[in-house]
């Protein structure tokens, strides 16, 4: 039995695997629509969410399959007190599957050591968000062919980011990754994802805290949300939620062939005149999430590998 917390639980011909698979729900989805007859996934959000927790759930109805949820952390019996050990072991005797978000960094990982069935993450505290990197490596596989020799500008939230923790653990495996981190001083990636994934292997890269000095030379540029809820006190979120916005004009000084990410939900960072441009990848990397959680789905289930 497996469970994915990280996205490092997965080699990278597992990866490969995965997206090969979602390809091939994408071109013939009528190939899996009996695929999780009679399984059920658990969707445990302890934590707002509205595209991890919907895809999830249409993931599993796509590919025939039921859903049992709670509707939030004040809906669950952790609201009485109960431990997220406990509340596992009793939903693994409910459900084939859990998917679970969690304000606490590594609360997966005790779901997962508690529970009988395999246990996703879908997000603990500022930590790790390894479905979201699913859906970022289908859209980069797919916009730009593969993953080598690309530099990849990620900009925002770099320490609070879980999505930028997991999508640098990932990328640092491919050859030719150079990345570019974008952020406040405050605000920079934190050390361990730099020793472990960065210094490690030696990957180039710079942080910088201007924008617009280095989006002429990315071919992926990654924007974040600043994580409002992660943050001690108000004030430093007042002054740093608005400190990048991409714009039209911005987007002149960068490559042809650009292509811009974000995890979404986007408050400020990106203006939605940008949604225009032919560059915008967000939208279609959400919906390639879906189909990555299918993939996912199946092979936990060991339905296909
Ligand atoms: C992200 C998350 O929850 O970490 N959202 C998502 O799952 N797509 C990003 C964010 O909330 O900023």
């Amino acid at each position: 039995m497996r469970s994915v917390i990280d996205i490092q639980d997965l080699s990278p011909e597992e990866l490969d695997r995965l997206m090969d698979r979602a390809e091939d729900i994408i071109a013939h989805p009528d190939d899996y629509a009996e695929a999780c007859h009679r399984k059920k996934l658990a969707t445990l959000f302890f934590e707002p969410s509205t595209r991890t927790r919907l895809s999830f759930e249409a993931a599993m109805y796509e590919l025939g399959g039921n859903v049992i949820t709670v509707a939030g952390a004040d809906a669950s019996s952790a609201a009485k007190g109960e431990s997220v050990a406990d509340t596992v072991k009793t939903v693994s005797l409910y459900a084939d599957i859990i998917a679970m978000r969690h304000p606490k960094e590594g609360a997966a990982r005790v779901a997962a050591l508690n529970a009988s069935v395999p246990v996703i993450n879908a997000g603990d505290g500022g930590h790790l968000h390894p479905t979201q990197t699913l859906a970022d490596l289908l859209t980069i596989r797919r916009e730009k062919g593969g993953f080598s020799g690309l530099t990849v500008g990620l900009c925002g939230d770099l320490k609070f980011g879980r999505t930028v923790h997991s999508l640098i653990s990932a990328l640092s495996r491919y050859e030719g990754m150079r990345f570019v981190l974008i952020s406040p001083e405050e605000l920079k990636v934190p050390s361990y994802v730099k020793s472990e994934a960065l210094k490690k292997k030696n990957i180039p890269y710079t942080q910088v805290q201007d924008l617009e000095s280095v989006i002429g030379d990315l071919d992926i540029l990654y924007m974040t949300r600043v994580q409002k809820e992660r943050f001690f006190n108000e004030e430093d979120y007042l002054r740093l939620k608005d400190s990048y916005i991409l714009t039209p004009e911005k987007l002149k000084k960068a490559k042809s062939d650009l292509c811009v990410m974000h995890p979404l939900p986007r408050v400020n960072e990106i203006s939605v005149a940008v949604d225009q441009d032919p560059r915008a990848c967000y939208f279609k990397q959400m919906l390639n999430g879906k189909f990555m959680r299918e993939a996912l789905i199946l092979k936990l289930l060991n339905i296909a590998d």
